[in-house]
């Protein structure tokens, strides 16, 4: 193994868990996750699992395996159909038919080795099959190493909404494998690197510089800054997790920043013809510039927001073609469940590093923003 894994541990009383990060760990898999598995499952040994993965990442998926076959371990490969679709009911039921017909019981573990949505449609099955299955997530995109495989929300989509059904259900441990990335696509790299950058917005001034920094390096996908990069983006993310795990206390909120406008145009797009990243990558700058507008922030910090933006290759304004009336944006931001009667909830910045909930944004601010 290259450089030293580095731990994150995410604080979360019986439910802690440590998130290992590393450069070709997977063929490590075993050793790394039996002794913080027998910990979740107080100390019974456990040597079956299910991998839930897709075909798109089978060679990641393939390198867990063997790690755990060649250390004794039974394992089971279920692999469901890459993309959204697959967070359906359907695809749940088809992965609880697989465990029945494979004995699982309550020390059989769900490893999720995939993106967000392998992570949610097993974390899922994790939560509920047999009232709750031992789960570990081996995230394979930069999305899901940064945002989807910290936190515990695992679901699927209602094919009225997305993310409806759903349970909080913490994995025992989470490995995340910078090599895994070198066989993402462009696009879903860059969509996951506008979360980094959300990161060092809402939390974390000197992360922001240091991103800005390392522009060069993330534009190769450089192991080594890839490997601290996603060890900060965990260790914010998990900071506020620690301190609002079930959505109670409204703290989870400020990782909603650029959201607001970001699922406006993602709906409006159809979802797909913006990927999740890229929609939230142009929501930042709008979110921002209503933050100037209503005299929170300086020209500068948004400036700055859409250099490091563009230099990671992100979009910072709707490209071309995609022009959507401003009045169905508002529409859609209303659906957004934060809007109270032409008064709209923002995540907003207040200083590069912080940012605060405002409830009271007049609608006329946010139609001027996007009207520039
Ligand atoms: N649970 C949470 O807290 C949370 C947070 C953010 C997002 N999400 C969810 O995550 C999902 C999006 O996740 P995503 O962006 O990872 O999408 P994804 O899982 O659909 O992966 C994107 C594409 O990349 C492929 N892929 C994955 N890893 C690869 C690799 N290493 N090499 C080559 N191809 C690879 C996948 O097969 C897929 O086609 C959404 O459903 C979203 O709702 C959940
Ligand atoms: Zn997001």
């Amino acid at each position: 193994m290259p450089a030293d894994p580095l731990i994150v541990p995410v604080s979360l009383g019986e439910r802690s868990y440590e998130i290992v990060i590393g450069t070709g760990i997977l063929a490590a898999a075993a050793e790394l996750i039996e002794p913080r598995l027998s910990r979740r499952l107080s100390g019974r040994p456990t040597r079956t699992a299910a991998i839930v993965t897709d075909a798109n990442v089978s060679q990641h998926a393939e390198a867990v395996a063997l790690s755990l076959q060649s250390a004794g371990w039974n394992v089971e490969s279920i692999a469901i159909p890459p993309g959204e679709k697959s967070k359906s009911q359907e695809v749940v039921a088809s992965i609880y038919d697989r465990l029945v017909a494979m004995h699982a019981d309550r020390r059989t573990a769900i490893i999720a080795v995939g993106g967000g949505v392998v992570g949610d449609s097993a974390g899922f099955v994790a939560a509920t099959y047999n009232r709750g299955l031992p789960f570990v997530q081996v995230p394979t995109t930069l999305l899901s190493d940064v945002d989807s495989s910290v936190g515990g929300k695992v679901g699927i989509n209602h094919p009225q909404a997305k993310n409806l059904i759903g349970a909080f259900h913490q994995p025992a441990t989470v490995l995340i494998d910078t090599a895994a990335l070198t066989t993402l696509t462009d696009r879903d790299y860059r969509s996951g690197l506008a979360e980094v950058v959300k990161y060092g917005v809402i939390l974390d001034a000197a992360f922001f510089e240091f991103l800005e920094q390392s522009v060069a390096a993330l534009n190769r996908r450089d192991p080594a800054v890839l490997q601290q990069v996603i060890a900060t983006s965990c260790r914010l993310k998990a900071y506020v997790v620690e301190r609002d795990e079930f959505e109670l206390t409204g703290l989870r909120a400020v990782l909603n920043y650029g959201h607001t406008f970001g699922h406006a145009f993602e709906a409006l797009a159809n979802y797909g013809e913006l990927l999740h990243g890229e929609a939230v990558a142009i929501g930042m700058v709008y979110a921002s510039r209503l933050a100037e507008r209503l005299g929170k922030i300086d020209a500068s910090i948004t400036a700055r927001q859409v250099r490091l933006l563009d230099a990671l290759h992100l979009p910072t304004k709707l490209p071309a073609g995609m022009a959507f009336a401003t009045e169905e944006v508002i529409s859609r931001m209303r659906l957004d469940k934060k809007a109270v009667a032409g008064r709209m909830r923002f995540i907003l910045p207040t200083r590069l590093g912080h940012v605060e909930l405002f409830d009271d944004v007049p609608e006329s601010d946010v139609l001027a923003v996007l009207s520039i």
